[in-house]
């Protein structure tokens, strides 16, 4: 990994070097214009840059938690983990507004995924069919995490 590092940095600096500015200067602007990230770019304020990656945050926290849980079969800690992820937990509405609409369909879906699973668990006696439950659920729900990451990515404006 070291070399990695190692060789972005020459990279960075031979660039510099041959557009005619300091090392210091062109770091920022060498990584817009050298970036090879295809996904649409969804520029946002700081904070809610800083909101979004937030509820990401929260949403691998809720899946781990409700796997954990499951394995044990500890019902009420399934719910307790999953209740983050859900609609209610969602963005608030000034950022949202600030989303295009493929995000805000595939955001209500995964959010809609987390509210599914709930509902489902509450319906779920045996703790067997808790774990099939979770695990088929789970691995819905980490489909429209793929397919947003694939597609956006969040920058700063
Ligand atoms: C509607 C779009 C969307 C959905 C759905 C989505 N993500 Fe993300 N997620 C993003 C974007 C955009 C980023 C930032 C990626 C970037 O800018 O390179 C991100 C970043 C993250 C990060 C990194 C957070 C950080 O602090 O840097 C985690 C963890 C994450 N997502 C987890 C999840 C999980 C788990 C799910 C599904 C349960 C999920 N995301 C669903 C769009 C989404």
């Amino acid at each position: 990994m070291k070399w990695l590092r190692l060789s972005s940095a020459a990279f960075i600096f031979a660039l510099a070097a041959a557009s005619g500015c300091k090392p210091n200067e062109k770091a920022s602007v060498a990584a817009d214009t050298v970036s090879t990230d295809k996904r649409t770019a969804v520029p946002l304020p700081a904070e809610g840059q800083q909101a979004v990656l937030r509820e990401m945050r929260q949403m691998l926290g809720a899946m781990g938690g409700a796997m954990l849980a499951a394995s044990k079969g500890d019902t009420t800690a399934l719910l307790a983990s999953l209740k983050p992820a859900g609609s209610a937990a969602a963005a608030d509405p000034a950022i949202e507004a600030l989303l295009p609409a493929a995000w805000k369909e595939l955001a209500e879906r995964t959010h809609g995924g987390f509210d599914s699973l709930s509902i489902a668990v509450r319906r779920t006696g045996d703790p067997k069919l808790l774990k099939d439950t979770v695990l088929v659920r789970l691995a819905q729900i980490s489909g429209s995490c793929t397919s947003c990451h694939e597609t956006f990515r969040v920058t700063v404006r």
